[in-house]
């Protein structure tokens, strides 16, 4: 079966529990402070490996405990981190989560060995990269390696797979012909567009818009609303995705989740694109019921438990 390449971050997060999120100039009193292995890049590593996909991250560590920590966690979900590099001039990326009592976050991420990865990193990394295999990408490494990596990946035949978070401001790593499928979730959906010329006010129709402008698979979450995709050229109605009923304790990591889960079953794990986006939508709702970021990332067999394609609808 092909494999999942994930290029991308490696955070320790740092969690602090808040009654509500302080505002300008305002000092809050929170509790719970905990600190566990995220990261956009690593979370979307570990759900792809949970998803059933053979895995490997391409990314870079400080030489320190929050380096082990990440580490630790990757290998323990299956992830192969022969590709994760350490950086002892940098710092494990850190990113301090504030999560309120409804699961609401705000997350602040300082990049350290992020910002370090290289080119040169991505070419050892992407090496036993072949046809068919799925390569997902971030924006939380620098620019210039995405777009690296992205080109690479396609030149070796692989299905990139860019998760356009956090919301990009300039255009720069964006190529769309080196992409096949971008996923997005509203924000980023509207960052996007902007960036590309494309005036589409409401979900549905950007997600169309996207997917015809771009000639990529677009894909937005809009959490508790369900998703939206639209294949390539946006010719055909766009899918919906109804979210699967969840009270949340803690979004952090739910768009990894459903994004780790689609590079999982794009990469041979489900028969089709509709049973692909609703095993996604499955393990983002599970996910949100639990706190943490990797740690929250359910297992292929719940996920199946949870919800059967059926539920898929279409909208014009
Ligand atoms: O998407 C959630 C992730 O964003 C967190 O794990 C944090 O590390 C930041 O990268």
């Amino acid at each position: 079966m092909p494999s999942v390449h994930v290029v991308g971050s490696l955070n320790a997060d740092q969690l602090l529990e808040v009654p509500a999120f302080p505002g300008p100039g305002e000092t809050v009193l929170g509790s719970g402070m905990r600190i566990t292995a995220g990261g956009k890049g690593g979370n979307q590593a570990v759900a792809a490996a949970r998803g059933g996909a053979r895995t490997t991250m391409v990314g870079a560590v400080g030489d320190d405990a929050h380096g082990r920590l990440v580490r630790e966690a990757l290998a323990g979900a299956g992830v192969c981190t022969a590709s994760v590099r350490t950086d002892p001039g940098a710092h494990t990326g850190l990113a301090v989560v504030m999560l309120e009592p409804r699961g609401d976050n705000r997350i602040v991420v300082t990049p350290g060995a992020n910002a370090r990865l290289t080119e040169a990193d991505v070419e050892a990394g992407l090496a036993a990269v072949e046809p068919g295999d799925v390569v997902l990408l971030q924006l939380e490494v620098p620019p210039v390696v995405v777009a690296h990596a992205a080109r690479l990946a396609g030149a070796r035949g692989a299905t990139v797979v860019l998760n356009a978070a956090p919301a990009p401001s300039d255009a720069h790593c964006l190529d769309p012909d080196d992409l096949d499928v971008l996923v997005v979730n509203d924000p980023e959906a509207q960052a996007v567009a902007r960036l590309f010329g494309i005036d589409e006010p409401a979900a549905p129709d950007r997600v169309l818009a996207l997917a015809r402008a771009l000639d990529v698979l677009a894909v937005c979450t809009m959490g508790a609303q369900g998703a939206y995709a639209a294949p390539a050229g946006g010719r055909q109605p766009a899918l919906y995705v109804p979210a699967v009923p969840a009270v949340p304790v803690d979004t952090t990591a739910a768009g990894d989740t459903f994004t780790g889960y689609l590079a999982a079953a794009l990469a041979g794990g489900a028969d089709d694109l509709p049973t692909a986006l609703d095993r996604a939508a499955a393990a983002a709702a599970l996910a949100v019921t639990r706190r943490g970021a990797m740690a929250s990332i359910p297992e292929l067999g719940e996920v199946l438990r949870t919800r059967h394609p059926s539920h898929l609808t279409t909208k014009e």
